[in-house]
């Protein structure tokens, strides 16, 4: 139990840390490109803007919260995604007031929701997402999906396709919920339990079940794209015409509806390629009445959430991820204890010259230091001591090629890192 992460977690170990390096150096750089700046949120926050925010007959909320009292009889939750903190932040500190939109971006935020852990289902993971606030048109859906098409094409993850939908405003929502419930009436007695509560609460979740009798009653039931009213499709043609003119591949899906209680108009998914079922790689969608409901002013807004380790899994299976660059380009060997001081001061010389480099802390033989400098892929070995130390050299070793160069203690530094550029 001691050694053992809590069931649904997982470390990021050291040598994996270039991984997520490598990934998250692309997302703040598109960020940075679309005009999005960083936000970080508390892990934690009153478990009430979940209920208010997530929404309260959402499985987030009703099942999978991390949610516990603090020492002050608090209610407290772990974040469960990362919407709801953005927005409670941009209402604090009153972001309304300056130029809008404000767009802002979360990068590798922990996300804790108590859900059955599986590949690719972690009870904490890690979220990269993008927010804008202000912004009514679909132009800030289609410049979000854009963005993800970017990134993950950047990535070279091939064959993507977003699957879209419009679930309406709270005007023409309940039209569609009373046409589906007509439909559903008969059926509902033999569907599953879940789905005969979401009847009464919230029937548009019906269309997420992953049931496969639910399912089959589903696929025939009516289409929320024919009941919306005409601002909210006037919005998804937009959107479309928008998604078309960047060539961005869509795909009209009228089941998607989301796991969260908050969206309006847009929502959309892209969906995992390595064959998990049900998984998708991203979510998002329009959220116009949130920043209002949680008790700001009337802001429209929209955004996504993608999580870090679906990426990598994809990135893994599809043989995508750059080759790990090493921890050590130049290993300073001492050719005893009584070098370990030049060694040393040689070492930090040429880190300060920029050199991933690293001497001998354990006391190990000269034969030890080279074995460790192999494990390491180091790509020189800098021998310090010997005849080289007596005349006020050190001895440069290329670990491939074997060859070696002879450089002045006074310059080494600097020519050891030539070596490198
Ligand atoms: P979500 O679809 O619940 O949306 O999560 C976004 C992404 O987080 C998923 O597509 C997936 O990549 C990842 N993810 C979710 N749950 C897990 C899990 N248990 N294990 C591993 N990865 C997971 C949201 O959270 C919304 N806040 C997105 C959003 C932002 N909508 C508007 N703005």
């Amino acid at each position: 139990m001691l050694t053992q992460a809590p069931k649904g977690t997982k470390d990021m170990l050291p040598q994996d840390a270039y991984q997520w390096q490598y990934v998250e150096a692309k997302m703040r750089d598109l960020a940075a490109r679309w005009g999005y700046r960083e936000v970080r949120t508390p892990v934690f926050e009153h478990t009430e803007l979940f209920q208010r925010g997530v929404g309260d007959t959402s499985d987030i909320v009703t099942k999978e919260m991390y949610t516990f009292l603090d020492k002050g009889e608090r209610s407290i939750t772990l974040k469960p995604e990362g919407t709801a903190g953005a927005v409670r932040a941009f209402i604090e500190g009153k972001l309304y007031n300056e130029a809008l939109p404000c767009k802002m971006y979360y990068l590798a935020a922990p996300i804790f929701r108590y859900e059955k852990p599986q590949a690719g289902r972690l009870r904490e993971h890690h979220q990269f997402g993008m927010e804008c606030f202000g912004g009514k048109e679909p132009t800030v859906e289609a410049e979000l999906i854009c963005a993800l098409f970017e990134l993950l094409g950047g990535l070279g993850l091939k064959n993507l396709s977003v699957h879209i939908n419009s679930i309406g405003c709270p005007e023409c929502r309940p039209r569609y919920h009373q046409k589906l419930k007509e439909y559903l009436g008969e059926r509902i007695s033999d569907m599953c339990p879940t789905c005969q509560e979401r009847f009464a609460k919230n029937p548009l979740r019906i269309l997420d079940c992953k049931e496969e009798k639910c399912k089959q009653i589903v696929k025939d039931a009516p289409s929320i794209l024919d009941c919306l009213c005409d601002d909210c499709a006037g919005h998804f043609e937009k959107l479309q015409t928008l998604l078309a003119a960047r060539n961005i591949p869509f795909a009209l899906d009228p089941r998607i509806v989301r796991g969260l209680d908050y969206y309006t108009k847009t929502v959309f998914e892209i969906i995992m390629q390595s064959g998990r079922e049900g998984l998708a790689l991203c979510g998002g969608g329009r959220y116009d009445k949130l920043v209002e409901e949680l008790g700001g002013p009337a802001t429209p807004a929209a955004g996504f959430g993608i999580g870090i380790e679906r990426i990598l899994i994809e990135l893994t299976s599809q043989g995508l991820l750059p080759e790990n660059p090493g921890i050590t380009d130049v290993y300073v060997a001492n050719l005893g204890a009584d070098m370990a001081v030049p060694a040393f001061t040689f070492t930090q010389a040429l880190r300060e010259k920029g050199v991933k480099a690293d001497c001998d802390v354990c006391g190990r033989s000269l034969k030890a230091q080279f074995k460790f400098a192999d494990k390491v892929n180091a790509k020189y070995v800098a021998i310090m001591g010997g005849d080289e130390y007596a005349r006020g050299t050190v001895k440069i070793r290329n670990m491939q090629t074997r060859e070696e160069v002879e450089f002045s203690l006074e310059t080494a530094a600097e020519e050891t890192a030539a070596l490198l550029k």
